[in-house]
């Protein structure tokens, strides 16, 4: 290890002034706030149902993240009020939990990250109000597959380009479109950190994954063209040609031998439909 630099004690060490490696006590703390993010969202199962407020499921996303002795990282984030990220249909992401009321066949991803010790547990899942079109859930399925091919690609000596490259390939055979303007993203301490991990990419490309190494794969994937617009209000992001998006997000590590995911549900829940 003696090219890597030693930046924090017994969590971390820091290659090339880039990506964090982190040690066993990093993994520790990531498994404890990962499965607390998962719990949440196997909780939100029972919450989402036509007629709720997305307003009400962040107050219990709140709740429960206070209960466990965790804090929602995202509030106060950037100025962002909220204790989860609440996107609805043709939104892409960073939805604002609110007064909107959940309608009959509506799509929606939850985006919840408990702080747990300092350590940063971000996960994302799907959710259905009572029951979307088949071509609704169609696009939910396959961005489920996208993640899980991306997490497959992460791998030590795999490139970070590979996991787009998978996701990529794997949406552009239903030719629906991948979100460019947001990645994936280090975490561990830190919520967002090196590197950014883009879901459309060449594969070969970009640093070598190691072990130790922690960040996000969300694909966020188009029913109809990629390209997305944020709404006056500085966050909700949303699709230009009003088409349906979807998204899945988890947290892992690059591990000796693939990877190990940090938020996968303890339930089985890790995608709709959840019976
Ligand atoms: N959880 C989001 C992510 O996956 C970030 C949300 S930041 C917020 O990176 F401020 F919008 F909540
Ligand atoms: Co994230
Ligand atoms: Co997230």
């Amino acid at each position: 290890m003696h090219d890597y630099q030693l930046v924090d004690g017994d969590t971390t060490v820091y290659r090339d002034g880039s990506i964090k490696l982190h040690t066993a006590a990093g993994f520790e703390g990531m498994r404890k706030a990962g499965r607390l993010a998962a719990e949440i969202l196997d909780a939100c199962v029972e919450l989402v149902k036509p007629g709720v407020t997305t307003g009400s499921i962040d107050d219990a996303i709140r709740g429960m993240m206070l209960d466990a002795g965790a804090v929602p990282a995202t509030l106060g984030y950037r100025g962002y009020a909220h204790s989860s990220c609440i996107s609805i249909n043709h939104v892409i992401c960073h939805g604002i939990p609110g007064d909107k009321v959940l309608k009959d066949g509506d799509i929606l991803n939850i985006d919840v990250t408990p702080l747990v010790d300092g350590w940063h547990g971000d996960t994302s899942r799907m959710f259905y109000a009572g029951e979307p079109p088949l071509k609704a859930r169609k696009l939910v399925e396959v961005t489920y597959e996208c993640l899980m091919l991306g997490i497959q690609a992460a791998k030590p000596g795999a490139r970070l380009g590979d996991i787009g490259a998978a996701i990529e390939a794997h949406a552009n055979q239903f030719r629906y479109g991948v979100v460019r303007e947001f990645c994936g993203h280090g975490l561990g301490k830190l919520f967002h950190d090196a590197p950014e991990v883009v879901h459309a990419a060449r594969p070969g490309t970009g640093p070598e994954l190691k072990p130790g190494m922690f960040f996000t794969i969300e694909p966020m994937i188009n029913l109809g063209k990629p390209w997305a617009k944020v709404l006056g209000d500085g966050w909700t992001a949303v699709t230009r040609d009003k088409s349906l998006s979807a998204q899945f997000e988890h947290s892992i590590a690059i591990t000796e031998t693939g990877n190990e995911i940090f938020t996968k549900s303890p339930t089985g829940r890790d995608c709709p439909p959840y019976v």
